[in-house]
């Protein structure tokens, strides 16, 4: 397989996403993506970068989400590996490329996952993420009317298929994102 360098993953990602609150979620993806491949003893520049890449048409092409990525990323001549996870992170709502790695799986899981955390850290009175708890996260999940563009139900279907509980992939995504927390803006007052 050919790694795309995370420089070089950056420099892609900032020339089709201008808007910064989209390439703080590009981040924000990477961090919690390196984060898991750390625990999954796995390579944490592969999964960040697929994490820094998975919207990369989002900004230009929202109604070919996922298709238009694949193209410039084939005319990059980036390896399978990254378009299969791009492609797989949206299962059932805009491809049918089922996640299937353990790489996949997590991004399917906390995509989503890191709006919610990034939409209360910024309503926080700290807006920061450095001293969120799993417990007021949990509390906002079950508060559909708060965040209600995030999906729950991919997150919970993410998590069955991780075979892991909620809990810990919210404690988790929490250490991932607190690692950038500078860089994706939530850092705050702390
Ligand atoms: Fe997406
Ligand atoms: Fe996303």
């Amino acid at each position: 397989m050919e790694k795309l360098s995370r420089e070089k993953g950056w420099e892609l990602l900032c020339e089709y996403t201008k808007t910064p609150a989209l390439r703080k979620h590009a981040l924000a993806v990477e961090a919690a993506m390196a984060h898991f491949a750390r625990i999954n003893g796995e390579d944490e520049e592969l999964w960040g970068v697929v994490g820094l890449l998975h919207d990369l048409d989002y900004e230009k092409y929202p109604d070919e989400h996922c298709h238009k990525a694949e193209e410039i990323m084939r005319e990059q001549g980036i390896d399978e590996v990254y378009i299969r996870a791009m492609k797989s992170h949206g299962y059932g709502i805009c491809t049918d490329v089922k996640p299937e790695s353990q790489m996949e799986k997590v991004l399917f899981t906390i995509d989503e996952l890191t709006g919610l955390i990034n939409a209360l850290c910024l309503m926080r009175p700290s807006k920061s993420v450095l001293d969120l708890e799993v417990k007021s996260v949990k509390k906002k999940f079950k508060d559909k009317s708060f965040a209600a563009g995030v999906n729950r139900e991919v997150i919970i279907n993410g998590c069955e298929v991780l075979g892991m509980d909620l809990d810990e992939v919210i404690r988790e995504t929490i250490e991932g994102m607190k690692e950038k927390a500078e860089e994706i803006g939530l850092k705050g007052t702390l």
